[in-house]
């Protein structure tokens, strides 16, 4: 932020200054807020699909007309401050409290007219958006039906043939170019869907399902968030949209498909067993008797970049506090504290850094 400028503003020539002065403010703010966007992942204001590129337009002429509207207030309001200092008070007995010259009402109405027209114009245009944004272009390439749990993002792969869907977790992956149907769906309180720099907004209303469709028109990795407040933990319900090419998706979409590998090294074996036990009530290890639906699938787990929702970075320093302690990382989330031994603890995560 720039420091606000504290001299104090005048009518006539000067006035004039001032406002340029503050056009050049605010010119320096976007160009500057410009260059930090572009390191921001949740920025909407550069966007790489041309949904939320419509969208984008529209916020942009938005925020220009509100700034514009509050610099032409704000002098105006100094102009008639300044101006008023030259009269006498009406201190006269039996005169009127209130004098004024005749004439101020023109002001009202033409502001009254240039504010109707702008609103109606922003209203046709954001409807026009609306109208070009909601329907989903074309058939679709990918389908996928996510559901959004307290805190953290199901994501299942539809498919025509049931053995060619699959399940994972708070990791969207999406061949770029394409168009992408989501369903979204949500057992326990309102979510809102979210990648900023590919769309807007979708709620996730428990009860019913919404639709929505993404379309990434450049390779990347784009970040989602739960646009709702949800609960303790709405800050880390976050997920990640990786757009590559078809046949690196295509590639990545047959990895998952797989069963786990059944591991051979006697660790992750015993580890195997423990998870079983510990774990496989929520957590599902396709191949295996692990078979929970509570939290996320772990199948491939180790083939995500991050942990817990977009939390932390999957590694194994985080992997291991993960299963050691949940409520560290992440505060009120629904994975219970396992109680595990030093040795149980690194049994467990030497077989799940197995599951790539
Ligand atoms: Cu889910 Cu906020």
């Amino acid at each position: 932020m720039t420091r606000r400028d504290h001299s104090r503003p005048e009518v006539g020539g000067r006035g004039v200054r001032g406002l340029s002065l503050c056009a050049a403010t605010t010119c320096a703010l976007l160009a500057s807020s410009a260059a930090r966007a572009a390191e921001t992942p949740l920025d909407y204001w550069w966007t790489h699909g041309s949904r939320a590129q419509s969208i984008a337009h529209l916020l942009w002429f938005s925020t220009a007309v509100s700034i514009l509207v509050i610099a032409i207030v704000s002098g105006l309001l100094l102009a008639g401050i300044f101006r008023r200092r030259g009269l006498p008070p009406p201190q006269m007995p039996g005169q009127a409290a209130i004098n004024r010259p005749s004439g101020g009402a023109s002001w009202i109405y033409i502001g009254a007219g240039v504010s109707t027209a702008v609103l109606v114009f922003t209203t046709v245009w954001t409807f026009g958006t609306l109208a070009r944004t909601g329907p989903q272009p074309g058939p679709a390439a990918v389908r996928l039906q996510i559901t959004a749990h307290q805190w953290w993002w199901e994501v299942r792969y539809l498919s025509d043939k049931p053995s060619e869907e699959f399940t994972t977790a708070n990791e969207i992956h999406i061949p770029v170019g394409q168009v992408v149907e989501v369903k979204l769906r949500g057992p326990d309180v309102i979510h809102s869907f979210w990648v900023p720099k590919l769309a807007g907004k979708t709620d996730v209303i428990p009860g019913q399902e919404n639709q929505t469709w993404l379309q990434a028109d450049h390779e990347g990795v784009y970040r989602g968030q739960c646009g709702e407040y949800c609960g303790q933990q709405h800050a880390h319900m976050a997920f990640e949209v990786i757009a590559s090419p078809p046949d690196a998706y295509a590639q990545w979409r047959q990895q998952q498909l797989q069963p786990a590998k059944a591991t051979d090294a006697p660790e992750p074996q015993s580890g195997q067993g423990l998870f079983r036990t510990r774990c496989g009530i929520c957590h599902t290890v396709r191949g295996t008797e692990a078979g929970g639906i509570l939290g996320p699938d772990l199948t491939h787990v180790m083939s995500r970049r991050a942990i817990a929702a977009d939390t932390v970075p999957n590694n194994t320093g985080n992997l291991a506090a993960w299963i050691a302690d949940p409520q560290h990382i992440k505060p009120g989330n629904r994975m219970p504290r396992l109680g595990l031994s030093g040795e149980q603890l690194t049994l467990i995560r030497q077989y799940v850094e197995t599951l790539k």
